[in-house]
């Protein structure tokens, strides 16, 4: 990578994603030296504003948001050069002639061709006219050295997502399309793999024979705040559950991959999309539940409602909490119930996973000596706190036999020095080796919002009388606990 000029084109460069992570993470690569020695970076926008303009800008971002702490001049002197602005409306065939030239000038610097990467951190009604101004202007016919990122929502159901991949196939080809879902590049995330296909001991546990069930939970304590305008129309389940879930799910669920490569592991990942059991009507209303959070406190402050939120509809019926019970039609999975929920101004920001085993066939001691929760399980944080677990039953020390659950630590803290890089950081860097691992292929989205549709349209088709139905502070609504005490289980916080 280092020897190949690049070019990096943010669409919606005086936006909030370039500030928090698009900008902070090409520092971040930039500082510990990924990127390629001829790299610019070409930010645009509507504002008119002139390169040192748009590299004050970023400065300021870097310096609020890096994880690296306040930006050093000497660091500034080698960055802040390649970063670069261009005044852009999307809709205008003639801006993209202008790109052409800015290229077309560092090419001609840097005496040789540039792989060029389109970022589009805009919203997703500006896609299609992004990825058809491009085409037009000529801008993606080298398919080896072209490449265009998309973020999320990959559509808002099945009809568009299938219409924005066939646009973009129309335009380029699918190596060429990097659609993100942040999630996959959380380290945590990927150690999962590591963790089940580098150690010999997991993969002949990690089926129906041992596994009883298993959970996903993402839990916010953010609320929805400024952003009811994309959120009204989208809510917890086609924001968290289509995407970032799910993905958690395949990774979670897939057979080995025959290689760590990008086709063979998108290619098990959505086997599994495929295996998982369609919804009726009837099922939806046995194993999805939804709600709303009502006002309340939390850590110390008073938080509104979800319809109270600054240009929220008052009488919204989007979900800001959803838990959904899956299972996978396979031979690995069959009748292992896959519990996923997730929600907004909830008690406690965890990502977690937790694999829970089944009993023991016999137990061998007396029923007084054991631990009210005595199967085993593996517990995956993915954050804040990044560790592994496996709890498992340990005798405590004295005359008695008596048993207590314990656990067996991975911590990241404890065994790493170094800070782990973000999610965007690997991705970024991804998009620039062409690597495409970590990004979803566009037959696994349309799997996934194929999968969800048949609850997105029963819950829109009923008006929800209860909303709000929980609490800033909470878990959740009582449905949720309901829909997973009724098989017998309950959802697994950390201590
Ligand atoms: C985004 C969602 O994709 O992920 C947000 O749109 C959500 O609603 C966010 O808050 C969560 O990401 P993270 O990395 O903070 O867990």
């Amino acid at each position: 990578l280092k020897s190949q000029p690049t070019v990096f084109v943010i669409f919606g460069g005086t936006g909030d994603l370039n500030a928090r992570k698009l900008a902070p993470a090409l520092y971040n690569l930039y500082l510990e030296g990924w990127l390629p020695e001829q790299f610019a970076l070409i930010g645009t926008g509507r504002t008119k504003l002139t390169d040192e303009e748009f590299q004050g800008r970023m400065l300021k971002d870097i310096n609020e948001f890096s994880r690296s702490g306040k930006v050093a001049d000497d660091k500034w002197a080698g960055f802040g050069p390649r970063v670069h602005y261009q005044a852009a409306d999307v809709q205008n065939a003639e801006t993209y002639k202008d790109f052409a030239s800015r290229i077309k000038e560092l090419e001609k610097e840097w005496k040789a061709p540039a792989n060029v990467i389109y970022y589009l951190a805009v919203a997703p009604n500006f896609f299609p006219i992004i990825a058809e101004n491009l085409a037009k202007a000529g801008l993606t016919t080298d398919a080896e050295r072209t490449r265009i990122v998309i973020e999320k929502p990959f559509g808002h159901d099945l009809e568009s997502a299938k219409e924005l991949n066939l646009l973009l196939g129309r335009i380029f080809q699918e190596k060429q399309i990097y659609r993100i879902d942040h999630y996959l590049g959380k380290e945590t995330v990927q150690n999962i793999m590591a963790f089940r296909f580098a150690n010999a001991i997991m993969e002949p546990l990690w089926n129906r024979n041992s596994i009883e069930h298993v959970q996903i939970s993402v839990t916010e304590q953010l609320g929805v705040g400024e952003r009811t305008g994309y959120y009204d129309g989208s809510g917890a389940l086609r924001d968290m559950i289509q995407n970032h879930l799910l993905q958690l799910l395949c990774i979670v669920a897939m057979e080995p991959p025959i290689s760590f490569s990008a086709e063979e592991v998108r290619n098990r990942k959505v086997d599994v999309l495929r295996a998982m059991r369609r919804f009726t009507p009837e099922s939806v209303r046995e194993q999805a539940v939804r709600g709303q959070y009502g006002a309340g406190w939390l850590e110390g402050a008073q938080v509104p409602g979800y319809r109270e939120e600054p240009g929220a509809n008052p009488q919204s019926n989007t979900e800001t909490f959803a838990a959904v019970k899956f299972f996978i039609d396979n031979w690995r999975w069959q009748g292992v119930p896959f519990y996923l929920r997730t929600g907004k101004r909830l008690h406690r920001s965890a990502s977690v996973i937790t694999i829970q085993f089944k009993d023991v066939p016999h137990f061998i001691f007396p029923p007084e000596t054991a631990d009210t929760m005595r199967q085993n399980r593996l517990v995956i944080s993915i954050q804040p706190e990044m560790s592994i677990r496996l709890q498992v039953q340990a005798k405590r020390p004295g005359v008695e036999m008596m048993l207590n659950t314990v656990d067996m630590v991975f911590d990241y803290k404890g065994t790493y020095v170094a800070q782990a890089p973000e999610a965007y950081e690997t991705l970024l860097l991804d998009v620039m080796l062409g690597d495409q691992t970590l990004f979803m292929r566009g037959d696994q989205v349309e799997e996934a919002w194929d999968l969800v549709m048949p609850i997105v349209t029963s819950w829109q088709n009923r008006v929800s009388q209860n909303f709000p139905n929980y609490s800033a502070d909470s878990w959740g609504p009582e449905v949720a606990e309901a829909l997973i005490a009724k098989d017998g289980f309950h959802w697994f916080t950390l201590p």
